[in-house]
This record gives C-alpha cells, structure tokens and sequence, in this order.
C-alpha cells in the first residue's frame, strides 16, 4: 500500500517515522512549501511531489497532516481522486466542514479514519476496557487533563485556523469523554487567555451527563515552554482508576478489598509501541481487510461538535446544550 503524506511539518514527520518501523515502503510527500519538502524527502525518505493533483494518482491512500484549515480541500480533493484519507484530528474547523467532508467520503465510496490518537494509548484503552467491562460500576466522575506549552507554528495561535486550544487539543479528551460515557447533555467551561496575541488558553470545562455523571476537562496551552502533561482519574462506585504523566507507574487501580483483584496489569506490552505506530498499522489494516476503525468517522465530528460547544461555552461564559 503505497501512502502519500500531506503536509511536511510536526506530524507529517511523525508519521513518516511510524510508517518506517511499520515496514510501510515508497512514501510520497506533497507540501505547499517547496523547501519543507525536500528537507522532508530527503530526511524522511520520500518521493516528493510539488503538484498534489500528481501525488493523488501516485498514491492508494493519503495521510493528510497539513494545518486544521486545509483539511477539508484536501481531503475532499483525494476522495474526487478516489483515494482513502486519514485524516490528523481535529476533522475540521467547524460541523458544517465536518459533516462535508463525510459526505465527499460517502458519496465517493472511499473510506475516512480520523487519527484521534489518544484512543490507542494504552493507559487509556485499558482504562477504558476496565469501564466498559462494569469493574469499576457505576461511572460518577471523571477527571481528564491534558496541558501543554504554547504551540510554535502561527497557525495554531489564530482560531480561525486551528480551531483554538479546545479543538486542537482539549479534543482528545473530550473524544476519550464521549468513548467512555457518550454525549454529554450539556457543558459548561471557563476559559483563561492572558493577552489576546499570545494563545495562552487554558479552559476548564465541565460535561454534565443526564443520569448524574460529570467530566471534568482541564486543558491548555499555557504551560512553560517543553512541559506537556496529561491524566486521567475515573471514579465509580466499585472502584476507581488513575494515571497521571507525572507517575511512573503508568495506571494504578484502587478497588475495594472485596472485589476480585484487578486484572489490570500495567500496559507495558501497550507501552512498547508508539501510539501513532499502533494507530496508523490499524488504519492501514483496516483498509487492507474493510474492517471497522477503531474511531468512526462519525465519532470524530461528534468530538469535534462537543469541543466547539466548549469553546462557545467558555466564550460566552454561560451552559452549551449539546444533545
Ligand atoms: N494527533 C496529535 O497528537 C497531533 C499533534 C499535533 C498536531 N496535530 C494535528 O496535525 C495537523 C498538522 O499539525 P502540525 O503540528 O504537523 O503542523 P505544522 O505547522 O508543523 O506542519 C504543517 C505542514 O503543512 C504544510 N501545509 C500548510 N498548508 C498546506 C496545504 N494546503 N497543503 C499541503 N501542505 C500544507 C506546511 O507548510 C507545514 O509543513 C493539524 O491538524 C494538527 O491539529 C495532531
């Protein structure tokens, strides 16, 4: 399967080196600017290509990794061309590009998996398994926090373009919220953003479930520069989990003494692979065979509706209804 990345920066370059240890061979780059591609071919190992419409005819599946405002041309150009797309989260911009962006999918028959990474680390699906499988009861709370310093590239500081800090980051959470317990009836967030130049966002959102339940999302962009911390803590009424990216034990359970012992472990066999490894060896297996993503594309629009309710929560300083 040959796989055409789009887009040379930060992820593109990610990807790349998930697809060497994957064994993926004859990697093809298309980039707007001609002298991120060819350090990017050169570094990376592909073929560059300066024209996209060219790459799309090279290429059986494209790796779209370009910035959140390009997504929907792209993908939409690869679907005309009768390509599959991954797509790097955030699906868009807004619902409407969103629910665009499906269509061209659908209406070319071609297939979309939105890379929402999170879902394949291992804390987390272990975390999740532990849920769905009943050992923690009935969920009440949730924490999840995923902090970080300001991103470099300028894009990512205008929300017209990346969304801001709720839909470029804060999302990852707020999908791993929805995996755990679906959607939310409605949120509530506030937002601190020091100057207005400077994308220092830091939101702490609340989603309120109908049977009770509450999520707590902490995210931000206003960390010092290198930090970059996450967590996770779910409380039920068996038992509870937590991880924290400060801990070295990568997940810890606390359950009652009477309920049997958790059959946890710890994630290690998880822990030897990266993440985007994991993520980009099942897209590419899920081509292959036509078996369900492991991230619906559906599930991505419904993550991204949710961060945009935060964020208008946040901005309007009053409660979203998302259901
Ligand atoms: N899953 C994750 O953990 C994660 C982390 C960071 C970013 N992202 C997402 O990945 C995407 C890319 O982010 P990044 O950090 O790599 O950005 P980046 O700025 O580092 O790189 C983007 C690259 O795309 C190129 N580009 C811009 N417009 C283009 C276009 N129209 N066509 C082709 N190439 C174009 C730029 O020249 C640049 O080389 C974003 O959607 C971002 O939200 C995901």
């Amino acid at each position: 399967m040959r796989v055409g990345i789009v887009g040379a920066g930060t992820m593109g370059r990610v990807h790349a080196a998930a697809y060497r240890r994957i064994g993926v061979e004859g990697l093809a780059a298309y980039d707007v600017d001609p002298v991120k591609l060819a350090d990017f071919a050169s570094e990376e190992g592909a073929e560059p290509f300066t024209d996209y419409p060219k790459m799309l005819a090279e290429v059986d599946v494209v790796d779209v990794c370009a910035p959140t405002f390009a997504h929907q041309q792209l993908a939409e150009q690869a679907f005309a061309a009768g390509r599959d797309v991954i797509l790097e989260k955030p699906l868009a911009l807004s619902v409407a590009q969103g629910e665009q962006i499906l269509r061209a999918a659908r209406e070319s028959g071609r297939r979309l998996f939105v890379a929402m990474v999170v879902r394949f680390f291992p804390q987390y699906r272990r975390a999740r398994e532990l849920v769905s499988r009943g050992e923690l009861g009935r969920i009440g709370v949730v924490r999840l926090k995923r902090v970080s310093f300001p991103p470099a590239a300028a894009w990512f500081r205008d929300p017209a373009k990346s969304g801001g800090m709720p839909v470029d980051l804060m999302i990852h959470d707020l999908d791993y919220a929805r995996w755990l317990l679906g959607g939310p009836r409605r949120v509530f967030a506030r937002m601190s953003r020091g100057d207005r130049a400077s994308a220092l966002e830091h939101v702490q959102a609340t989603l309120a479930y109908d049977d009770g339940a509450m999520v707590f999302v902490e995210g931000g962009w206003a960390y010092p520069p290198g930090y970059f911390r996450t967590s996770l803590d779910i409380a039920g009424d068996k038992g509870l989990i937590e991880w924290s990216s400060d801990q070295p034990v990568p997940l810890d359970t606390l359950l009652p003494k009477d309920a049997p012992p958790p059959k946890l472990g710890l994630p290690m066999a998880g822990l030897e692979e990266n993440p985007y490894e994991t993520e980009l060896r099942h897209a590419l297996s899920a081509f292959d065979s036509g078996e369900p993503f492991a991230v619906a594309p559906q599930e991505a629009l419904e993550a991204l509706r949710l961060a945009i309710a935060v964020r208008e929560s946040a901005l309007s300083e009053s409660v979203v209804e998302v259901a």
